[in-house]
């Protein structure tokens, strides 16, 4: 029974989705958040944090409402918060991540526009395990992505998600197996 954490565009939900994966609730920091329109029958909720007196508190009422939905296993898909202990501590082991580069390097919120100052010539995608740092926790998955010579943030993101929609599902089902 998963859960899904989102603050943008969706994809990697409608991923997710796609591969029929029992995602059983859907929740963002955003009550904009264009991937809410994905979940379509799935039950979503919102946790702004101006709604909350602090992270604790937000955090708290998003596991507990996550926990009711009957989630066991958390995915943050484009999700674009650190979750706080009052979180993490709900899902020991049980909460995964995926980012748009080779981690640990170039871990944060702009990793696509930080690897094209870099020069690099080679991207990816990571899934892996949420601790309470930045990007930090333990590496399920991992594949390579070229970057050619005239991308653009938006091109080299758009081929690194490509693999993402396909590496994300793949762990999860792992996951869910065990
Ligand atoms: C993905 O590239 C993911 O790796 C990163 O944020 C992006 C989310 O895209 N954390 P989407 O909202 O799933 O389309």
């Amino acid at each position: 029974m998963i859960g899904v954490l989102v603050s943008g565009g969706g994809t990697n939900l409608q991923a997710l989705l796609d591969a029929n994966l029992p995602v059983v609730a859907v929740a963002s920091n955003k009550r904009d958040a264009p991937a809410l329109a994905r979940a379509r029958e799935v039950p979503t909720a919102a946790f702004e944090l101006a709604d909350y007196d602090g992270r604790d508190e937000r955090d708290a009422a998003m596991a507990e409402w996550l926990a009711e939905n009957g989630v066991e296993l958390v995915v943050l898909a484009g999700y674009m918060q650190l979750l706080t202990p009052a979180f993490l501590d709900r899902f020991p082991d049980r909460i995964v991540n995926v980012h748009p580069s080779l981690l640990p390097a170039f871990p944060g919120a702009h990793p696509v526009e930080d690897q094209l100052a870099a020069g690099v010539r080679e991207s990816g995608a990571t899934v892996h395990l949420v601790d309470e740092g930045i990007d930090s926790g333990a590496i399920l998955a991992q594949e390579r992505v070229p970057v050619l010579p005239d991308d653009t943030p938006e091109t080299l993101h758009e081929r690194i998600k490509s693999v993402e929609h396909r590496l994300l599902p793949q762990v999860v089902r792992e996951l869910c197996a065990r």
